[in-house]
């Protein structure tokens, strides 16, 4: 029978990453970060000088690069040109510009195919996270959530993460701002915003602890699969 997809979108500071993380370990399956593929595309943009407000530039460019993402659920790496990107992708001059290359259609129809590519070959299945994971990329899922989560518990629980490494207040207020400029872009744009499918189930994570929503997602898993 068909292959395990599950695909999990919502907003930054949904819980996603860790969710899906979760859920892939428990029940055995492949894991992809397609966050962390739009971020190695931004970081190939910037390191090889590429005007990102260039949408021509960018279109022709997104070719060029060989984006290499691992699916293992401990510690997946992605690598541009063979070079592991995976702390660069994670600093601000990354995040503060990959909603603008995320929204260029030639970038996401390269990386679409790719994200396809990964679920094609994971031996058991794949959790998948993203923003258009249940729109447009796996339209057929196995099971389709939506992470949600208030403004406020979504700015909590990264200010939190930063100020556990040791990050200063002033840089995590700017962070919040930039967090929720990134969502409004995400959501706003023309290709592939950031929407709940129809048929994808929506999870509140605001009031809820990790176990839970973990146990909620690997549930609906169960009920479809
Ligand atoms: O999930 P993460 O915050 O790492 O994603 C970084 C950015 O990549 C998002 O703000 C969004 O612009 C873009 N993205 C996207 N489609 C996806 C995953 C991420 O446009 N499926």
């Amino acid at each position: 029978h068909a292959p395990v997809v599950v695909a999990i979108d919502g907003p930054s500071g949904s819980g996603k990453s860790t969710v899906s993380r979760a859920v892939a370990a428990r029940l055995g399956l492949s894991f992809l970060d397609t966050g962390a593929m739009y971020r190695a595309m931004t970081w190939w943009m910037l390191t090889n000088g590429i005007d990102i407000d260039d949408a021509d530039a960018v279109s022709i460019a997104c070719a060029k690069p060989v984006i290499v993402s691992g699916t293992d659920a401990d510690g997946p790496t992605i690598t541009v040109d063979g070079v592991d990107v995976s702390g660069p992708i994670r600093g601000p001059e990354v995040t503060a510009q990959v909603s603008a290359v995320s929204a260029v259609p030639a970038v996401r129809a390269r990386l679409v195919e790719l994200q396809r590519g990964c679920a094609e070959v994971a031996p058991r299945g794949i959790v998948a996270e993203g923003r258009d994971m249940g729109t447009v990329v796996f339209p057929a899922a196995t099971a389709k959530v939506f992470l949600t989560a208030s403004p406020e518990a979504r700015a909590g629980r990264r200010a939190a993460e930063l100020r556990a490494k040791g990050v200063d207040e002033a840089t995590i207020a700017a962070m919040a701002a930039d967090l929720t400029r990134r969502d409004a872009a995400d959501s706003s744009r023309a290709t592939a915003p950031l929407v709940r499918a129809e048929d994808a189930v929506l999870v509140d994570t605001s009031e809820l602890t990790l176990p839970q929503v973990i146990d909620a997602v690997v549930e609906l898993v169960a009920e479809r699969a």
